[in-house]
């Protein structure tokens, strides 16, 4: 049986689904804090916080839980510079205790939502996995301490682990069931669709006199139904015996904001309102993942890197859920 810790929020949720559509038995934790009961589509559930240790002694002694998942972290870069005791609170003393936990309950392998925030400013262009890591905010720095705690809890505990991580999450269920809902809404594709649904006045471009072709910032979509497929690649191959490691998660494509605006508007078929503003400190003018070796050692085959269709699976739910899931109205 797998754990989702997290699993009612966006890329959780999506693999949930992806997992229980394989026939994998599924527990999600979850809080929901951030996440959305209604986004759970299957498996068991308990609502619970996975910093209390209690929480996870009863789940882990109710369950027979072989493999934990582990999304649920702050995220917010912006919000980890003002407050970095929020997230290291959560991202690390709360992944302590939940490693502490599986370490006492014997459960062997677990799969972390890491983040391309962990290599801070890029020196080269696709990021390999053994670029350096120097985060830049604090949100990154979060994710790579526990990645390093991973590490040594193999070596000594020998809890072997996966970290992927992700560049731009994006895209939703394609068969329309799931979607992205986050309050606040940070990201670049759900802020241009909710533009083009009159949810929020006008879209911001941050930046537009970057070293790119067309002047705006260049990031790597990929598909949150792809991520899920890789989450159960990895979990597979720690239990045929691989060792601890992390795995870039990406399209290797990158697109420009403009880019990502004007295909939105094809799909919407109008033009969305957008306004140039200067360029928020701290981001780079491009990030763009080598996912060459999840391909190679996962067998891991994005099916929807194309970001028309990324775009179109996005619009496909935010346009039937102009509310998301209702919940935070
Ligand atoms: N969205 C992206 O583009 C992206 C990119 C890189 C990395 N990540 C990482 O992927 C993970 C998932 O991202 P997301 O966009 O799905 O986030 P999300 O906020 O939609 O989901 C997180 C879930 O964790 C739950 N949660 C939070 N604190 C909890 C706690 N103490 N106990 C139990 N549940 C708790 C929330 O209720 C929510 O359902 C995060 O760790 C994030 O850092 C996301």
């Amino acid at each position: 049986m797998i754990c989702v810790i997290g699993g009612a929020g966006y890329i959780g949720s999506h693999c949930v689904k992806r997992l229980l559509e394989r026939d994998h038995k599924v527990v999600t934790l979850d809080n929901l804090e951030a996440g959305h009961r209604a986004a759970i589509v299957g498996g068991e559930f308990v609502q619970g916080d996975y910093t209390d240790r209690q929480t996870l002694d009863t789940l882990f002694t109710s369950y027979p839980i072989e493999c934990v998942m582990h999304f649920a972290a702050y995220a917010s870069v912006a919000e980890s510079m003002t407050d970095p005791a929020k997230f290291y609170r959560l991202n690390v003393v709360g992944g302590y205790t939940l490693l502490e936990a599986m370490r006492a309950h014997r459960i062997p392998y677990l799969i972390f939502s890491s983040s391309a925030a962990t290599y801070g400013e890029p020196r080269q262009i696709p990021i390999p996995e053994d670029h350096p890591q120097q985060p830049t905010n604090a949100y990154g720095e979060t994710k790579r301490a526990f990645e390093q705690m991973l590490r040594w809890y193999d070596v000594a505990f020998g809890l072997r682990s996966v970290s992927l991580r992700y560049f731009n999450a994006a895209g939703a269920d394609p068969e329309g069931q799931l979607g992205e809902d986050h309050h606040p809404e940070t990201h670049l594709i759900p802020l241009v669709l909710l533009t083009a649904l009159g949810k929020r006045p006008v879209l911001k471009i941050f930046g537009t006199d970057y070293d790119t072709p067309d002047g705006t910032a260049i990031r790597d979509y990929i598909h949150v139904t792809d991520l899920a497929d890789a989450h159960i690649l990895a979990a597979e191959s720690l239990k045929g015996g691989a060792p601890t490691t992390a795995y870039n998660l990406g399209n290797g494509l990158g697109y420009s904001v403009r880019e990502v605006v004007r295909t939105a508007e094809e799909v919407v078929g109008h033009p969305i309102p957008q306004e140039e503003a200067p360029r928020r400190a701290g981001d780079p003018a491009r990030l763009v993942a080598s996912a060459d070796r999840a391909k190679r050692e996962l067998g891991w085959q994005p099916q929807y890197a194309d970001l028309r269709t990324i775009i179109e699976t996005a619009w496909r739910w935010h346009s039937t859920h102009p509310d998301g899931y209702g919940d935070r109205l």
